[in-house]
């Protein structure tokens, strides 16, 4: 159930890797002339080394800290922005609870098979367990999953759709709770 409260500025986009995150955030930004934070680029600015090379160098809790350090700040921008999180942003209780107060937040969705064949070509990607590629994605995914729902406001499913039909989506969505948008879409 989605809760007006009046912090929620952002749209946010949440989702497993393979979801489209990154694609749909760049049309929003070009459709609403909002800025567009990618947390993962944030952070790799702020390091200046490579989501793989924190990993490997640091550790996925290291990963993780620098993780809601960037999420905090993203979503404490005064003016709206579109925020596009990593896979994992809602491992952490602090953020799920912060994306939910700030934004409107999108879970973006997609079956086994398909985030298996958006990835398993995509070195960019470090592993997050020992598993064989799609038992990473069953077993990360049915455990996430639950976390994914506490936090979202909207689930937006992409499968078999274009960028500019699941933008489309978002874009209904939000006109029924930010009229304002409305002016700015393009
Ligand atoms: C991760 C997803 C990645 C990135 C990191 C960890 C995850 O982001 O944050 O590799 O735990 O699912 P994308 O979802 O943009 O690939």
């Amino acid at each position: 159930m989605l809760s007006t409260n009046q912090n929620k500025r952002h749209i946010i986009l949440i989702g497993y890797r393979g979801t489209g995150k990154s694609t749909i955030g760049s049309l929003l930004k070009k459709k609403l002339g909002l800025p567009l934070f990618d947390s993962d680029r944030e952070i790799e600015k702020t390091e200046k080394r490579s989501i793989p090379e924190i990993f490997k160098e640091s550790g996925e809790d290291k990963f993780r800290q620098l993780e809601e350090k960037c999420i905090l700040n993203l979503c404490s921008t005064i003016n709206p922005i579109v925020i596009s999180t990593g896979g994992g942003a809602v491992l952490s209780a602090k953020n799920r609870e912060i994306l939910k107060d700030k934004g409107f937040v999108f879970l973006l969705s997609a079956d086994e098979k398909t985030i298996y064949d958006r990835i398993s070509n995509d070195s960019n990607r470090p592993s997050l367990t020992d598993l064989s590629l799609k038992d990473e994605i069953r077993s990360v995914l049915e455990f996430r999953m639950p976390l994914y729902k506490e936090c979202m406001d909207f689930e937006i499913s992409t499968i078999k759709k274009s960028p500019e039909e699941i933008c489309n989506s978002i874009l209904d969505q939000l006109n029924n709770y930010l009229p304002a948008l409305k002016k700015n879409r393009k």
